[in-house]
């Protein structure tokens, strides 16, 4: 591994999803969490603050970069929820059909390579009646910054372990398998190109 994914690549991220605008949008959608939860993409454990311990058994996190983790297990001990990291891709980690009652995913599916294939394997292991749970940057409305987003987003991948600007999520979530059931959907301050963000749930 490079020394800047390594090294630097984990705390850029940590610092940049933990601005005050971001903090506020994951606390719209994380306390909705209930049961056995599944986080996908963990990583810096920015959620775990949200989760509400009275509705919450276990938090289940995984994330594939164990740099990233390492700062998200001092975050775990700090909250009433047993918190399990396990360093693999959810297709790794062979879980049960319908096992999880929440799924939450913020800020990761611009990164996962195939995050189509994991949303149907997300699809796969929420229980009937669960939640997927998103706040997800992406797509942009305005033509003008959806050309920024595509220009950018070959030089932005490399130095953003992966990230790309330009997702349509609620189409992703959808081909996924999922319907959606709350969607809202804004700017948060900062560059256009790499704050729309959207939030909500779906089932
Ligand atoms: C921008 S960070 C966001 C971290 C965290 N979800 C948050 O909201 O702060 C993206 C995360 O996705 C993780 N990731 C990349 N590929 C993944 C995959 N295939 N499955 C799960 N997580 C993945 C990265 O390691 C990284 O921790």
């Amino acid at each position: 591994m490079r020394l800047y994914e390594r090294y630097i690549l984990p705390h850029l991220i940590d610092f940049a999803c933990g601005m005050g605008e971001v903090m506020k949008a994951r606390a719209t959608v994380v306390p909705q969490a209930r049961g056995k939860v599944l986080e996908i993409g963990i990583g810096s454990g920015l959620n775990l603050e949200f989760y509400a311990p009275a509705h919450v058994s276990l938090i289940v996190g995984v994330d594939p970069c164990t740099e990233m983790q390492r700062l998200g297990h001092e975050r775990a001990t700090r909250i009433a929820i047993p918190v399990e990291m396990i360093a693999l891709e959810l297709n790794q980690i062979q879980a049960a059909d319908a096992s999880f009652d929440s799924i939450v995913c913020t800020f990761t599916l611009c990164t996962i390579p195939d995050a189509l294939a994991a949303l149907k394997d997300m699809r796969r292991v929420l229980k009937p009646g669960g939640r997927l749970l998103f706040c997800e940057h992406g797509l942009a409305p305005d033509a003008s910054i959806v050309r920024w987003q595509h220009r950018l987003t070959p030089y932005w991948k490399p130095l953003a372990g992966g990230c790309h600007l330009n997702r349509d999520i609620p189409a992703l979530i959808e081909s996924g398998g999922f319907t959606l059931g709350a969607l809202s959907r804004r700017y948060l301050k900062g560059p256009k190109p790499m704050t729309y963000v959207y939030s909500g749930w779906a089932d």
